[in-house]
């Protein structure tokens, strides 16, 4: 069957259609439905079927035969290590963790931080407590003590699971004293901390709260995988939202393993056995879903790179990994295709290795723009798949399925709906729009399997955030358009999330931060062009009337106080004082205006707007960084 006929059968039957790809993972018990729609707009799906999440990724693939196969590779450029773990010593490994947490009190629902750079123990901790029912929840390395002090008051776990430290080309980073700091700031109290001491920096253990990963493991009995329901939490993964208070997007444990797997052929193309490459990190939904749990569950071997994509040591490190683990397909953002080609714009690098292994590259995270997309073309030779989807949906929504029908690909377009999705795009007022018309990206409900279900704890801010807006749909927060023959093009977001270097990140979040600072009176953030990145975080500071210190000297301090607060990952670095906002006659900040003029863009002076004088002022303040030139 082509992807027409697959789209069509889904479509004609959703319910057979998933009941068929549920066939593929092993159930305690099999699910007698697939959807539940009792509760809409509320939706769940497999939710009385009995299954562990670890089972499938670990357990199974060792009682099939498979249990010498490689699992997981680290390659370390930062360490100058390579160490590969069977799925034999993956299940041992994990079965030892999961013991010891039960034997410290952690149940069925319980909820586990889990802090760590990219090293095999973070996965081998999400599946830990996959194996026992508890609700791993991963926060990024590169956030701040506070962000993390948010995330243990929403989901307010019983145990934390940390690293001695990460690092960073240049630069170690200290886990543990952002680790500190945080449950320090938090509300609620975390009952311990497993610690994960790497050579090179062994942190101090606070006595009573902090233990060694391998000292509390001593002498514990292994633990079994406990099945759970199917809409049983598996995780949260908190994601920016349009405030400071992220969000915590649940995945539901039966339609996570179903969806994975069946996107692991369909989507991507592999097969057990093969190697599967995603080079982003275990704290974004892409390491979830496809660094830990879609290869494991579906017998693929997995790599958890620790490095960056230049600079560890050069260039040529992703041909080499691709060349060493003989990798069959290749996931990462476009961000680091550029970043590549900046470097090795001939690509000089490429010549020293042979990646005839690779059949595919997958590019998500932030829009592929066409030169970076025929520029990997050109370099690598093989098919370049743009493909596009969210934290919330935890996969694909649009792509191009290259285990059913690699289809044409349009530069600039991530192609096509995948089952499950039905995709519209919708005027101001809910209505469809026609071929070629821009307009908000919604899908009609439900969402189809391994999607999520709610937030954490905030079932209002679900409904407001995605459902309210285009009643029967969820509404994704990006723009766009779809062309006469189906292909999807996606534009813009129509919040105030922006996406540096493929991460996302809130204005809004940095807003609350700035407004803080006592000589803030008031601010704006925008999300301005930027050849690397995608797009930078830029600040502008209206300061309180009378105040004595310099601008240099306020910009500086909001600039670290954005880094110390949210972290380094939200690449904010550039803030410029002026004296007033440009907003419209009802006080809305005109950010969409600023950022054109920023980018030095075409653009309409709003009719609402306040003062058009304005216009002029911001355009000066931003010539003299180096902005609208
Ligand atoms: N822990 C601690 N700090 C981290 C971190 C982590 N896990 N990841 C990034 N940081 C820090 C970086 O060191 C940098 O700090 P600095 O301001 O002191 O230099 C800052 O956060 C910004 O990081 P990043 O945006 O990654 O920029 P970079 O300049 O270090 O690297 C690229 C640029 C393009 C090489 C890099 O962004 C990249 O590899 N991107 C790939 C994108 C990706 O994997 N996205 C995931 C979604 S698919
Ligand atoms: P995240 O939840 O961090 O994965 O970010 C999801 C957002 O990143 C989407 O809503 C888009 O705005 C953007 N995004 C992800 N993939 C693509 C893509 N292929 N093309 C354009 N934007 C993308």
């Amino acid at each position: 069957m082509g992807y027409r006929d697959v789209y069509a059968a889904w479509k004609a039957d959703p319910e057979q259609f998933w009941m068929e790809a549920a066939e593929a993972i092993d159930w305690e018990r099999m699910p007698s439905k697939a959807l539940s729609d009792e509760n809409a707009p509320f939706f769940e799906w497999f939710a009385d079927g009995m299954v562990n999440t670890c089972w499938n990724a670990v357990d199974r693939h060792v009682e099939a035969g498979r249990g010498a196969q490689t699992a997981i590779i680290h390659d370390s450029p930062v360490t100058g290590t390579i160490h590969k773990i069977s799925y034999a010593e993956l299940r041992d490994r994990v079965a030892s963790l999961a013991g010891a947490l039960r034997a410290r009190g952690i149940d069925k629902g319980d909820r586990v931080i889990i802090y760590m750079p990219m090293v095999p123990e973070a996965v081998e901790a999400m599946l830990a407590c996959a194996r026992i029912g508890a609700i791993h929840s991963v926060v990024f390395g590169g956030f701040a003590a506070h962000e993390l002090a948010v995330r243990i008051d929403d989901a307010k776990p019983k145990a934390i699971i940390a690293a001695s430290c990460g690092i960073e080309p240049g630069r170690v980073v200290h886990y543990k004293p952002l680790l500190d700091g945080a449950i320090e700031q938090a509300a609620h109290k975390v009952d311990f901390c497993v610690i994960f001491q790497r050579e090179q920096e062994v942190a101090k253990l606070i006595e009573g709260r902090d233990v060694d990963w391998f000292a509390f493991q001593y002498g514990v009995e292994p633990a079994d995988c406990l099945p759970v329901e199917g809409n049983h939490p598996a995780y949260i993964l908190y994601t920016s939202g349009t405030t400071g208070q992220p969000k915590g997007v649940v995945r539901h444990t039966g339609g996570h393993l179903v969806a994975l797997n069946w996107s692991m052929k369909n989507i991507y193309g592999v097969d057990p056995g093969e190697v599967f490459w995603a080079a982003s990190d275990v704290g974004w939904v892409v390491g979830h879903s496809y660094i830990c749990y879609g290869p494991l569950i579906h017998g693929n071997t997995t790599i958890v790179f620790e490095g960056k994509p230049v600079g560890t040591p050069d260039a040529g490190t992703f041909w080499r990994v691709i060349q060493d683990h003989k990798v069959r397909a290749f996931f990462t953002a476009p961000t680091a295709f550029r970043a590549i080609k900046r470097e090795d714009p001939k690509g000089e690098f490429l010549k020293n290795y042979d990646i005839s292994s690779l059949r595919t590259l997958f590019l998500a995270g932030e829009r592929a723009d066409p030169d970076t997309v025929l520029w990997a073309q050109d370099m690598l030779k093989v098919p370049v798949i743009d493909h596009w989807w969210q934290t919330e949906t935890g996969w694909p929504m649009v792509g191009n399925p290259m285990g059913i029908e690699p289809l044409p690909v349009k530069v600039g377009s991530p192609t096509v709906p995948m089952p499950g999705y039905d995709i519209h795009i919708l005027d101001e007022a809910g209505q469809p729009m026609e071929a070629g018309q821009l307009g908000a990206i919604a899908v009609k409900l439900p969402l189809p399997p391994g999607t999520l279900p709610t937030l954490w704890n905030a079932e209002g801010r679900f409904r407001k955030a995605y459902l309210d807006h285009f009643p029967g749909y969820y509404e994704t927060g990006d723009a766009g358009y779809i062309d006469e023959e189906g292909y999807l093009y996606i534009m813009a977001r129509t919040d105030d999330v922006i996406n540096v270097a493929g991460h996302r990140l809130s204005t809004g979040g940095m807003e609350e931060i700035l407004a803080s600072h006592p000589d803030v009176a008031e601010c704006a953030v925008i999300g301005v062009t930027d050849q690397l990145k995608g797009q930078l975080p830029l600040g502008f500071l209206c300061t309180n009337t009378g105040t004595n210190r310099s601008d240099e000297d306020i910009v500086s301090e909001c600039v670290k106080l954005v880094r110390d607060r949210i972290g380094p990952v939200a690449a904010f670095k550039h803030a410029i004082v002026v004296k007033r906002l440009p907003k419209t006659r009802s006080g809305k900040i005109l950010r969409a205006t600023m950022v054109k003029i920023a980018d030095s863009a075409d653009f309409k002076v709003p009719a609402t707007i306040d003062d058009p004088a304005i216009i002029d002022e911001i355009r000066e303040a931003l010539r003299t960084i180096g902005y609208a030139s």
